[in-house]
């Protein structure tokens, strides 16, 4: 039973194939949205996608996924703001959207992200 304690992980929502298809359809927008790809400017678009995945696939079932230095060293160069972070989440959440997924899987990842923000903020 999904109890509050121990809500569901996007892993438990999507399978591999669809996780991949919201990833794509995300990177669609994001690869021309006029605020978020300057910065993706020289960042190949297929390895983007798959270290996305592959980063959620593994971080499956932990409670806390970010940890240690390895993401915040991969956005330090990057000028992050709470307006950017908020752009990113409207992509994703229209992208989760238009691959047929409900309210369960875009408040999911919401949460996930939320944890990212905290990590990448260091609080
Ligand atoms: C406004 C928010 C964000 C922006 C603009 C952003 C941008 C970027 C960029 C430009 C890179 C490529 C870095 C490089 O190759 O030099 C990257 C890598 C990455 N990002 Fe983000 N990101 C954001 C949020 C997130 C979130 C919420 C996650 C969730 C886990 C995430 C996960 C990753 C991962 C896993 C990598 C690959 C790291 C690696 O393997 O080197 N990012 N991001």
């Amino acid at each position: 039973m999904l109890t509050l304690e121990h809500p569901p992980f996007l892993t438990d929502l999507l399978t591999d194939a669809q996780l991949a298809e919201v990833i794509a359809c995300f990177y669609d927008a994001v690869y021309v949205d006029e605020q978020l790809s300057p910065l993706f400017e020289g960042v190949p678009r297929r390895q983007q996608e798959q270290r996305l995945a592959g980063f959620i696939r593994m971080t499956r079932g932990r409670s806390n996924p970010f940890d240690g230095d390895f993401l915040r060293s991969a956005h330090a160069r990057l000028a992050l703001t709470p307006a950017l972070f908020a752009r990113r989440t409207q992509r994703m959440t229209e992208a989760i959207t238009a691959c047929g997924h409900g309210p369960e899987v875009v408040s999911c990842w919401r949460r996930y992200d939320a944890l990212w923000w905290r990590y990448i903020r260091g609080q």
